[in-house]
């Protein structure tokens, strides 16, 4: 299939693996790159830029094809050390950087000089327009209904992508429940080029997450999520646990003077207690309301491939029926 999407980043399906903390690991984008996707690294995981290096390169080990690298510009005080993160992504060849959190502007330079190509993800037509303003090649759209962070104005992709299609003029991808090929179509129906997938990618063969996470993921359903962080106003969609109601508790019982230290044990250095410790009920981590469409555990592979013939029968049966009247 080909797409404004496919050509710009020279991938052969329009479906990316969103970055994701603790999951976007080398293998994961491997698999996912060579199975017609654009799979993501996630800079941040990677304790130093030289450890993103290495990382970068053992990726490049596992596939020829185009990978990306996610950067997630945090809201911290200590913040990482981006120019070096944004050196190592350079130096390794990697074609393509999603950008997320704050907007880029202060490495695009870099990365445009590079030949970089720049997707931003954002939850709102008006940073979408910012990140095209600041020269950004793309955009990810990510609707209500995605695991990690909405942002705060709740719109789900049913009116968020019809209204990024209207206000944009570079190519974006639907982010936020995407599953399958039912997903893709609505999404290029909505007007985006592709789509952006996360929850869907951690319940996968290749991901380098403990069995009891893909697990939990297929388990859940669509009424499984919790927004947590909202007073913080940095709210981020979790599956629910115990640890999740304990922050909802304290939510309620602090209201709107509750501080990031009051739920610290909840949220800070949990991934990796998750994602490889198997300490399920550790604290908060980010899954989408797509759990309750997400009922086995394939490869990247039968995934990507499955997508993309489902998508070809909706287009050629279903809505062609449709079209002949
Ligand atoms: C476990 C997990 C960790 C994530 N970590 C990050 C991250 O570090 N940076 C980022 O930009 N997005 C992160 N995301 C968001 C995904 O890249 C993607 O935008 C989102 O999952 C799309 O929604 P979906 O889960 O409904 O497919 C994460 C998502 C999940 C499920």
């Amino acid at each position: 299939m080909k797409t404004a999407i496919t050509e710009m980043f020279g991938i052969e399906y329009p479906i990316i693996q969103g970055g994701m903390h603790y999951v976007g690991f080398a293998e994961l984008a491997a698999a996912v790159s060579n199975a017609g996707g654009l799979g993501t690294i996630t800079a941040l995981t990677q304790k130093t830029p030289e450890a993103l290096a290495n990382e970068i390169a053992r990726c490049k080990d596992m596939t020829d094809k185009p990978i990306a690298v996610n950067v997630t510009f945090l809201p911290t005080v200590n913040a990482p050390d981006y120019p070096a993160i944004i050196k190592a992504i350079i130096d390794g060849g990697v074609t393509v950087v999603e950008t997320a959190g704050r907007n880029p502007s202060q490495v695009m330079p870099y990365l445009k000089d590079a030949g970089i190509k720049v997707i931003h993800k954002c939850t709102s037509v008006r940073h979408a327009l910012k990140a095209q303003d600041i020269g950004c090649d793309a955009v990810s759209v990510d609707g209500f209904e995605c695991g990690g962070h909405p942002g705060e104005d709740d719109i789900p992709n049913m009116i968020l992508l019809p209204r990024a299609a209207d206000a944009l003029d570079i190519p974006f991808v639907a982010s936020g429940g995407q599953a399958d090929g039912r997903s893709l179509v609505a999404s290029l129906a909505m007007g985006a080029d592709g789509i952006n997938l996360g929850t869907r990618f951690v319940a996968t063969q290749e991901a380098p997450v403990h069995q009891n996470v893909k697990d939990a993921i297929v388990a859940a359903t669509e009424l499984d999520t919790r927004l947590v962080m909202r007073p913080l106003r940095n709210t981020e969609r979790v599956l629910t646990n115990k640890a999740v109601e304990r922050v909802l508790e304290k939510g309620r019982a602090l209201g709107d003077k509750i501080q990031f230290d009051d739920i610290i044990d909840e949220v800070a250095g949990i991934y990796p207690r998750v994602m490889q410790g198997d300490e399920m009920d550790a604290g908060a981590w980010s899954c989408g309301m797509v759990a309750g469409l997400i009922h086995d555990i394939p490869t990247c592979q039968d995934l990507i491939a499955g997508i993309m013939s489902q998508a070809d029968q909706i287009i050629a049966d279903r809505l062609a029926k449709f079209n002949a009247g």
